[in-house]
This record gives C-alpha cells, sequence and structure tokens, in this order.
C-alpha cells in the first residue's frame, strides 16, 4: 500500500475562518486540503469556486488542493482551477460530454486528474482511460452532503477498483469520499483505499490532531 493520505474536506470546516481552519488542519497532520465544488445543479448544494483556492494559496497553504468537482459542465472551470492553484482535479463521468478530451484538459492545465464514481455509476467507466488518471476517487455516499452514512457497498467496489490499478500497471491513487470515520477506516484501507477524505469526523471534532492521527493509526492496524 502506497502511504496513505488524508484528505480533510473543508466542506465541513468553519467558512468564516476558512484560512485558519485549512491551517489547523493540516498543522494537525492532513496531507491534502479536500476542496467540494457544488453548482446547485450537478448537485442539490452550492458552494465554492477558484476564487476560494486562490484564496488558500495567496493565505500562504502550500498542501495539494484536491479540487473534487461536482459541476456540469466542467471544461470550462478546469483552467481556473488550475491557475487558481489546483494541484489534483477529479470530475464525475456523468458531469462530461467528452470524459477522454476532459482527463487531457486537467493534465494539460499541469493537474493531476481523476474521475469520481458515484456509488451507482458502473466501473467499466474507467476502462479505456486508465493511463489518463492520477487518481480514483469512489463515492461511498451520494454527492452533495457532508455527514451521510458510508455505504457499506462501497467496499466490494473498492476491492473491484484495487485489483483493476493494480492489473493496469499505472500509478493511481485510490480515494474513498463520504462517511469515513475513525472506526471504519480500518476496513475501507483493508478493501484497497490509500487516501481518505473525510469532513465532518474531522471538522465536527474539538482536537483534529487526535482524530487525524486515530485515523492513521486504524489504517495500519
Ligand atoms: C460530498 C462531498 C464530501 C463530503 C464528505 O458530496 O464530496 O467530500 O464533504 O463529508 P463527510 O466526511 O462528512 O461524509
Ligand atoms: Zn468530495
Amino acid at each position: 500500500m502506497k502511504s496513505p493520505i488524508i484528505a480533510p474536506s473543508i466542506l465541513s470546516a468553519d467558512f468564516a475562518r476558512l484560512g485558519e481552519e485549512v491551517a489547523n488542519v493540516l498543522e494537525a497532520g492532513a496531507d491534502w486540503v479536500h476542496f467540494d465544488v457544488m453548482d446547485n445543479h450537478y448537485v442539490p448544494n452550492l458552494t465554492i469556486g477558484p476564487m476560494v483556492c486562490q484564496a488558500l494559496r495567496d493565505y500562504g497553504i502550500t498542501a495539494p488542493i484536491d479540487v473534487h468537482l461536482m459541476v456540469k459542465p466542467v471544461d470550462r472551470i478546469i483552467p481556473d482551477f488550475a491557475k487558481a492553484g489546483a494541484s489534483i482535479i477529479t470530475f464525475h463521468p456523468e458531469a462530461s460530454e467528452h470524459v477522454d478530451r476532459s482527463l487531457q484538459l486537467i493534465r494539460d492545465s499541469g493537474c493531476q486528474a481523476g474521475l469520481v464514481l458515484n456509488p451507482a455509476t458502473p466501473i467499466h467507466c474507467l476502462e479505456h482511460v486508465m493511463d489518463k488518471l492520477d487518481v480514483i476517487l469512489l463515492m461511498s455516499v451520494n454527492p452533495g452532503f457532508g455527514g451521510q452514512s458510508f455505504i457499506p457497498q462501497t467496499l466490494t467496489k473498492l476491492q473491484q477498483v484495487r485489483q483493476l490499478i493494480d492489473q493496469s500497471g499505472y500509478d493511481i491513487r485510490l480515494e474513498v469520499d463520504g462517511g469515513v470515520k475513525k472506526d471504519n477506516i480500518g476496513e475501507i484501507a483493508a478493501a484497497g483505499a490509500d487516501a481518505f477524505v473525510a469532513g465532518s469526523a474531522i471538522f465536527n471534532q474539538a482536537d483534529y490532531a487526535e482524530v487525524i492521527k486515530t485515523m492513521r493509526n486504524n489504517i495500519i492496524a
């Protein structure tokens, strides 16, 4: 297993103090900043865009920013996020007319690229684009909101995608997003994930370092 990545989702952070929250969670041991972009069209919620990503860079955040696009269409916003300091950009295949083109656009913009699969999205959509993926993100909740419960069927899907990645020989991260907690991260890791998004499990606790440390211990255990 690659060294595990903990990526706190800032959706559950205090937006009135976002820079400070992100700095604190990184100081507490987080690896990436998971940045949820929602458009009230592809998903029924509205969040933040490139300006906020740029603001975090201007504030001095240097950690990788993992931009999870839940917007439709995706192509127009990709170069804007690249310019605003995104490191990784992932999108849902249902939100792009030309998935291969969007993936290339992300890499051509200088970012790492990934696809996000909703709970009901079959894994065969990965088949012809494995060479263009740096990350595969499996949703373990339906996208749109933090604080939902982990859908257990994701464990089987993780095992299947893990096998696909290993057989492909490509260097691809397997990330999971939704309902990840201290007490289920062990089995999620055992199913093959090596990057873990957690929003409410981290930001709803007072001691971010304690949660992140326990998560890491439970991954290895
Ligand atoms: C949901 C978002 C997630 C969300 C996770 O659409 O993509 O990143 O913030 O939140 P928790 O960890 O609370 O399920
Ligand atoms: Zn997300």
